[in-house]
């Protein structure tokens, strides 16, 4: 699954999945950018990229802000001549039901996860159209698929990007561009505190036993090879999927 050659940019790559990912595309191959909203956190990114031999830029963008994500694609572009993977990872989780959840939470979910995935793709479209090449991976998630207490909002914007994922596989299939999303279950950043964080470790290892067949939270590590494969070659007849990494939640 040789990325050499390739450039990548990552969203959120300044922790959990979207660092996991920028790591495995360097080992990979690939130059990866590594972009998120906090400049320190993909500093960071770069520096452990580059400490295990490999290639990494950082870079700042909020990814709701257009003119910030296209002028990052576009120095992408002007420094490295093509851009072939984008990995759209950076989301929010804000737990409520639809009468908790505040219309300030509803908007920033939908803002963030959803135009901001967006206006990532919306960036990188025209230089893969010209390269008529171009693999682009979203993260959804398994949230996405089903429904679950206390998540209106995340679980709403993550199908959002289910079909958004398998609009723009179907929009861009004939220009060379695939698209696909991964679908992590749970997996142990901190991002889920806002629905777990109240558990204890022994009811949070009780209620994983019995919601996730494997018997364990998944690791940012455990998403990161399925993002390489579907940016590869080795994926190049699979388009508009969305892959479920859950340690078998979806499937009880
Ligand atoms: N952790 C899970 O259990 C899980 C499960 C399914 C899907 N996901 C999805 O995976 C993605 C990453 O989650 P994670 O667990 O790695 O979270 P994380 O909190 O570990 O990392 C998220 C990163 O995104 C960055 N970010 C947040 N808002 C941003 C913005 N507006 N612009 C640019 N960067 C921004 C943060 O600074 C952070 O570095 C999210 O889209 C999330 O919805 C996570």
């Amino acid at each position: 699954m040789s990325l050499t050659g390739q450039v990548a940019l990552v969203t959120g790559a300044g922790h959990g999945i979207g660092r996991a990912s920028a790591l495995a595309l360097a080992q990979a191959g690939a130059l990866v950018v590594a972009s998120d909203i906090d400049y320190a956190r993909a500093a960071e990114t770069e520096q452990l990229i580059k400490e295990a031999g490999f290639e990494s830029l950082a870079a700042v963008a909020d990814v709701t802000d257009e003119r910030a994500m296209n002028a990052v694609v576009d120095d992408i572009v002007r420094t490295q001549g093509r851009l072939d993977i984008v990995h759209a990872n950076a989301g929010v989780l804000m737990a409520g039901t639809a009468l908790t959840q505040t219309l300030d939470e509803w908007d920033k979910s939908f803002t963030v996860n959803v135009r901001g995935t967006f206006l990532t793709v919306r960036a990188v479209l025209p230089q893969m159209i010209k390269q008529k090449s171009g693999a682009i991976i979203i993260t959804a998630s398994v949230s996405g698929l089903i429904g679950e207490p206390d998540l209106v909002a995340y679980n709403s914007s993550k199908g959002a990007l289910v079909n958004l994922t398998r609009q723009l596989a179907v929009e861009y299939a004939g220009r060379g561009i695939r698209v696909n999303g991964v679908c992590p279950g749970w997996i142990e950043t901190g991002f889920n505190d806002p629905v777990l964080g109240h558990l204890d470790p022994e009811d949070l290892s009780r209620l994983v036993g019995t919601q996730v067949p494997l018997g364990r939270q998944g690791t940012a590590e455990d998403i990161a090879p399925a993002v390489v494969f579907l940016a590869s070659d080795w994926a190049r007849y699979i388009t508009g999927q969305l892959l479920p990494i859950d340690g078998g939640l979806t499937s009880m």
